[in-house]
């Protein structure tokens, strides 16, 4: 089964999280940063795994649009999703998740988590550095990449 993990990943955490699910799948994976811009043939992948950070809670405009370009090849696909993210409460995890994705992509996922996600302060820029001080209450780097829901994620694919 080849598998491709495509994501985008603004600070790092999202591309941390696509080599953690690598690691512990047992297939053929390329991963494939969507930040690179490179044109993307998926057609000779069996399984996609779409990964995005949110940020003010929308995802990724470069997934959306990889997505939006790739919505027929996709529906063939087997298909796993996850978002990364700081939300707390998994009622707004839940809906990040579902804003992030189609309908008819989520419906289709076999596997489908909000994966957790990372503040570090030492890649934010002066803006960021105050808007997230003032939500965490803290100028600390916090880790919080959920590595229960990675094996649930894992587990459903
Ligand atoms: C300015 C800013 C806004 C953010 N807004 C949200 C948000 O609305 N919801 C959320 O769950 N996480 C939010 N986060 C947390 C990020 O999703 C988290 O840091 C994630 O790990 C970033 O992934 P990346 O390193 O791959 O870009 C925000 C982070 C920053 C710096």
């Amino acid at each position: 089964m080849k598998t491709a993990i495509i994501y985008y990943s603004k600070k790092g955490t999202t591309q941390k999280v696509a080599k953690i699910i690598s690691e512990k799948l047992n297939s053929e994976e390329d991963l494939i940063n969507l930040k690179q811009n490179t044109p993307l043939d998926i057609s000779s992948y069996d399984r996609i795994i779409i990964g995005t950070p949110i940020y003010a809670g929308n995802s990724s405009k470069k997934v959306k649009k990889f997505i939006v370009a790739n919505l027929n090849h996709l529906q063939k696909k087997e298909i796993g999703l996850y978002v990364c993210g700081m939300e707390k409460e998994e009622e707004k995890q839940r809906e990040e998740l579902e804003r992030a994705y189609p309908k008819e992509l989520i419906d289709k996922a076999k596997s489908k988590q909000f994966l957790g996600g990372e503040f570090l302060f030492e890649n934010m820029n002066f803006f960021e550095r105050i808007i997230i001080k003032k939500i965490a209450k803290t100028d600390k780097s916090i880790s919080a990449i959920n590595y229960q829901n990675i094996d649930r994620f894992i587990q459903d694919i």
